[in-house]
């Protein structure tokens, strides 16, 4: 069901909603398969697998129940598993350098659901190649936890060896940066949350790929600038991450969570895009077969080309189509 529409974000924040594409960077060459310049990352997210499982006596928890109430009354019939499917057959077949993943692969934290998840995210391709960041759902239930790090590990290690939070991940001059702002919450709550300790070691990431001459890609689930979300389901520290970000710089931030398309961006002084400013792209969920344009299935393409000592960040999205149940090419470049 489409939800609310966002409140209106503040003057150094620009905000366009869909159709997404071409927002601050002056424009980068439109993508071409094969090309040698430039690193392209296929975002997809909030997928939801379904059905969601009715939860057992050993597995009752309040917020299951109601999650699979919720998911009864208005997820089961927005939710296309054989559009989901068209929608990963497309994506693979535009072969991108990386696909990142942000999250909401399960819905109220069950073994089953964690079982389908993991068998999802091999048909995306090679885990080296494939990232992925927890979402609130992933995240439903203190229960769940210790079957989310387990499951996910294959796509959440960083070079380091190390499957923790924030990892990085450099395939060539790209630098992945994952970070996890879903945690168990109350029930009604979507709520996510970063961290000191977390964004104390953003930074120092951010600052050591970017030393490299690295581009910085942010993959977080919740949208993490401030008053992006309504109550109760946003980011609680994204002014703390929005400083971080301010400071340290990041070339692109992707993220989920509020199953439609969102550009936002940031003016940075760290920032080493072309226009000075981070693009922030929300994706709308890969499953939604709903007709609202903003909310309808896509997936996003971001790429980021080099150019001198600065990036050229530019996206595009592919989908269902507005008028007709085709998949392909969702809106033109506005360069
Ligand atoms: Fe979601
Ligand atoms: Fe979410």
């Amino acid at each position: 069901m489409p939800r609310k529409p966002f409140p209106p974000t503040r003057p150094d924040c620009i905000s366009v909603e869909a159709p997404l594409l071409q927002p601050v960077n002056g424009g980068a060459a439109p993508y071409e398969p094969g090309r040698v310049m430039g690193f392209t990352i296929a975002h997809i997210t909030d997928p939801h697998l379904s059905p969601a499982p009715l939860p057992g006596l050993a597995d009752f928890r309040l917020k299951r129940f109601m999650g699979y109430v919720n998911w009864k009354r208005g997820r089961e019939r927005l939710n296309d598993m054989a559009l989901l499917a068209r929608l990963v057959e497309d994506l693979r077949a535009q072969r991108p350098d990386h696909v990142a993943v942000t999250g909401d692969l399960v819905n109220i934290g069950m073994p089953a659901e964690f079982r389908r998840a993991a068998a999802w995210m091999e048909t995306l391709g090679d885990p080296a190649d494939v990232s992925f960041v927890p979402g609130n759902h992933d995240a439903y239930v203190r229960a769940a936890m210790p079957m989310l790090k387990a499951t996910f590990a294959p796509w959440t290690t960083g070079d380091s060896g190390a499957s923790a939070f924030p990892y990085v991940r450099v395939r060539r001059d790209i630098a992945i940066i994952g970070l996890t702002s879903g945690l168990p919450t109350g029930p009604l709550m979507a709520t996510g949350k970063l961290g000191r300790t977390q964004l104390e070691r953003f930074a120092t990431l951010l600052d050591e790929t970017g030393a490299r001459g690295l581009a910085r890609v942010v993959l977080i689930h919740h949208p993490p600038l401030a008053r992006s979300a309504p109550p109760l389901r946003g980011l609680t520290d994204a002014a703390a991450f929005e400083h971080v970000l301010r400071q340290h710089g990041a070339e692109a931030i992707l993220h989920g969570h509020t199953h439609r398309q969102l550009f936002r961006s940031l003016a940075s002084r760290a920032t080493k895009t072309v226009g000075g400013r981070v693009p922030v792209l929300g994706a709308p969920s890969a499953a939604a077969a709903t007709r609202d344009p903003r909310y309808r299935a896509a997936y996003h393409l971001v790429r980021l080309e080099r150019d001198g000592e600065r990036w050229r960040v530019s996206a595009r999205a592919r989908g269902l189509a507005l008028d007709s149940e085709a998949i392909g090419e969702r809106e033109a470049l506005a360069v």
